[in-house]
């Protein structure tokens, strides 16, 4: 009964290992993220767009993409949330079917099944940059998505 759901790319190696979403380092800043937004990691549900661990980290094909969609697609119907956040360029892109770069998708509303879809930043590119204007422009996405959901 989650009334926001967080959907990445795929797992990580801790991903694999634990065989849960967002556990490692991208996940403790996903976690950080969700307390400042004044909510608990259990009040949320978290997904990943593809459900394997590519080789070496690397992005996601798209026929494994496409392979993987029905399932967080199913997920989706089953929690029903009131908004969704996607994390990162695969993720939104996935969800919306439109191939724009992260940077200017990121800050507004898109829909998936009906549902108010937010792109943001990935955590993981978050880490990479270390750019804080990134953090608050991710800061900024996250507050409209909490005015959605008043
Ligand atoms: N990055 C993702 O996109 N998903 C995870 O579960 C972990 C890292």
């Amino acid at each position: 009964d989650a009334k926001l759901m967080f959907i990445g790319e795929g797992p990580g190696e801790d991903e694999d290992v634990q065989g849960r979403p967002f556990v490692g380092k991208a996940g403790q800043l996903l976690t950080s993220l969700i307390t400042k937004m004044g909510l608990r990691r259990e009040d949320v549900y978290i997904g990943n767009i593809v459900k394997c661990r590519p080789p070496m980290n690397r992005d996601p094909e798209e026929d494994e993409i496409n392979t993987c969609i029905q399932f967080i697609k199913r997920q989706v119907e089953i929690i029903s949330p009131k908004a969704i956040i996607s994390l990162g360029r695969i993720s939104s892109q996935a969800l919306t079917g439109i191939k724009m770069p992260i940077g200017r998708m990121r800050g507004h509303f898109y829909a998936f099944e009906d549902i108010p879809l937010m792109p943001t930043f990935h955590p993981s590119y978050l880490l990479r940059t270390g750019n804080p204007k990134d953090k608050w422009l991710v800061w900024e996405d996250v507050q409209k998505v909490l005015e959605r959901l008043k």
